[in-house]
């Protein structure tokens, strides 16, 4: 979703600010702009479609000045457009911002009462305007715009400029986040640390409600109340730089493929022998595991499927009565709030809307505790959650998840082990048999990876599909959601996931030749139900591709595609088998000439509701 990036430095900033836009790039956009001011101007350049041709409008010449602001737009309110694109202008004011004001209407009703014009269809460009009608009044910038938010509701991480005052720059942040990056004689803002790698690696999270006064030499942060506070200095430190594809084609590519890698990582220290180790939930996960009855888990997208996948193995393995819910359908909803109850959100970025307003609901309703496992240190999640466990997938740059979604269920099985052995719902027999299984999951992914080129053949016969059904029963049927997601996301294939045996329910009908049926078939009790659903399709000429253990024992049919997959315990047979869906989308979006890593109109980060 949206990036920002700002600097204000003694050199001009201009490629600074691009190269930080390039960085942001994986997060999803459809225009960009640059401001800078020089001499008492604000040079304002801005484009519709990718930062290259932002970098094109601005040409060969850097845009001279070292105090500036720049944007990727996903466009809210108002259509992707040059005229929608930040910076926003009022006045001397410049502004880039996040997040969505919600009662923009009533304030742009007041400034238009007062003679303002506007220019754009933007929430943005009334909230420059507010603050600039602020100006005079306040004296300054920063005063402006600390009254301007009192007036705001809704959520912004937003950086403003005022060309008379070229010595420093204002931040704040409500909702969606901001970062300062400490340079030497000269400082920095951005969304996402990312944005200022090649400069800096040394950070200051903005909390909720902070106001950010930075100039060269000097940050002053301001606390919701108004008191000045200090905000610790992080170091983030990266030992290479991830956002590069180097043998891949595709950063998809390259994350589907480091998912050996990223499993171990994750398992790194969190199982020893043939134990789960609990207090890698932190130190006092085991008090809290033993108090709690029952689980809530609440995400999005991607990270909600593997909540649905906890639910199968904590109520299965652990015994522990499991509840999951769509973030957005959650925070808005009159639930109720179950005593002793861990409230569990997951989130590969930390900074999903949804999510974050989740927890902070959840904290007002009185859940007993609340945990995360997320994959990016010091988000806000990260930062909000009691309990935080971190996957180590490492930075996932191709909007669609993969290795994040991996990592995901790699923690979610040691969380159910963890609480299963706190509260002995799991004996110790058991706790050595899924630890030995977790081991395997890096050779199990490996083999699925070795199927690579026969995948990509399969991925041909979806040239001209517009449909697909995927199929799965129990622990698979969240696969077989995750699968369908996958393939819609990056193919634009319309692609909806049933569990097996609610097929005859209804969507049977949807079954001719036309229809791909795609069905994950590991070897587990329900294999025998899986069959027969398997015939009913093929009986009504749907062509079906299943992927599976050859004990499901199909017999010769021209209408089936079957692809053996090596056995596999049962335990992770589900995170092995979405490998298979994974480089299945992969493949079917390379034929369908899509762009991979950036799909239309998807954000990596969703910060808005
Ligand atoms: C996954 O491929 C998605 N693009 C999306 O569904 C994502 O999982 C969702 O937006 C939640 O994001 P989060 O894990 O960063 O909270």
């Amino acid at each position: 979703m949206c990036g920002i990036v700002g600097a204000i430095a003694q050199r001009d900033v201009s490629d600074i600010l691009l190269e930080g836009l390039r960085r942001l790039e994986y997060r999803g956009y459809d225009s960009a702009g640059i401001a800078v001011v020089y001499n008492n101007e604000i040079q304002r350049i801005r484009s519709l479609g990718k930062v290259n041709e932002l970098v094109k409008a601005v040409g060969e010449k850097t845009l001279a000045g070292g105090l500036g602001i720049a944007h990727t737009r996903w466009a809210t309110h108002g259509k992707p457009s040059v005229n929608n694109a930040h910076p926003h202008v009022a006045g001397p004011l410049a502004i880039v911002h996040n997040g969505i004001i919600e009662n923009y209407i009533d304030i742009k009703n007041r400034l238009i009462e007062k003679g303002h014009q506007f220019t754009s269809e933007t929430d943005t460009e009334v909230f420059v305007a507010l603050v600039n009608s602020y100006l005079e009044q306040e004296g300054n910038l920063l005063n402006a715009t600390k009254r301007a938010i009192k007036d705001v509701k809704g959520a912004y991480g937003t950086v403003v400029i005022d060309k008379n005052e070229p010595e420093h720059l204002v931040a704040a942040r409500s909702g969606s986040p901001i970062v300062i990056g400490l340079g030497i004689g000269e400082n920095f803002v951005a969304s996402d640390p990312v944005a200022l790698f090649p400069i800096t690696h040394r950070f200051i999270y903005l909390e909720e409600g902070d106001i950010a006064d930075v100039s060269r030499f000097k940050i002053v942060i301001y606390d919701k109340n108004g008191n000045v506070v200090n905000r610790a200095v992080n170091e983030v430190n990266i030992e290479n730089d991830e956002a590069v594809k180097g043998e891949y084609r595709h950063f998809m590519q390259k994350e589907i493929y480091e998912q050996t890698k990223v499993v171990t990582d994750t398992l790194a220290g969190r199982i020893s022998d043939e134990h789960f180790v609990v207090e890698c939930f932190g130190t006092n996960a085991r008090d809290v595991f033993s108090s709690i009855e029952r689980v809530k888990i609440v995400a999005c997208g991607t990270s909600y499927h593997a909540g649905l996948m906890a639910r199968e193995w904590f109520e299965s393995l652990a015994g522990i009565p499991t509840d999951v819910e769509i973030a957005s359908e959650f925070r808005y909803r009159k639930s109720i709030t179950q005593k002793n109850t861990l409230f569990v959100t997951l989130s590969q970025s930390g900074e999903t809307a949804d999510t974050l307003a989740a927890v902070r609901i959840a904290k007002q309703k009185g859940y007993a505790h609340t945990l995360c496992i997320c994959n990016v240190p010091g988000s806000s999640l990260v930062r909000e959650s009691e309990l935080v466990f971190l996957t180590r997938a490492g930075r996932e740059i191709c909007v669609a998840s993969t290795k994040a979604f991996t990592t995901q269920l790699v923690s979610l099985l040691l969380l159910v082990g963890s609480i299963g052995v706190v509260k002995g719902t799991i004996s110790s027999e058991d706790e050595s048999g899924y630890v030995a299984s977790l081991r395997k999951l890096a050779p199990s992914i490996e083999k699925a990876l070795a199927l690579d080129s026969k995948v990509e053949e399969i991925s041909r016969e979806f040239v001209n599909k517009r449909n697909a059904l995927f199929l799965g029963r129990g622990a698979m049927y969240p696969i077989a959601m995750e699968g369908a997601l996958k393939l819609k996301e990056i193919s634009y294939i319309h692609a909806e996931a049933y569990a097996a045996g609610e097929l005859k329910h209804g969507p049977i009908a949807l079954i001719d030749a036309d229809m791909p049926v795609i069905v994950v078939a590991p070897n587990n009790d329900l294999l025998a139900k899986l069959r027969s659903n398997i015939e009913e399709v093929s009986a009504r000429r749907g062509i079906l591709y299943v992927f599976g253990t050859p004990k499901l024992g199909l017999t010769k049919d021209p209408n089936i595609r079957f692809t053996e997959i090596d056995e596999v315990d049962e335990l992770i047979a589900p995170i092995v088998y979405n490998v298979i869906l994974q480089l299945l989308a992969y493949y079917v979006a390379i034929i369908k000439g899509t762009d991979v890593d950036k799909p239309r109109n998807l954000a990596k980060s969703v910060t808005v509701e």
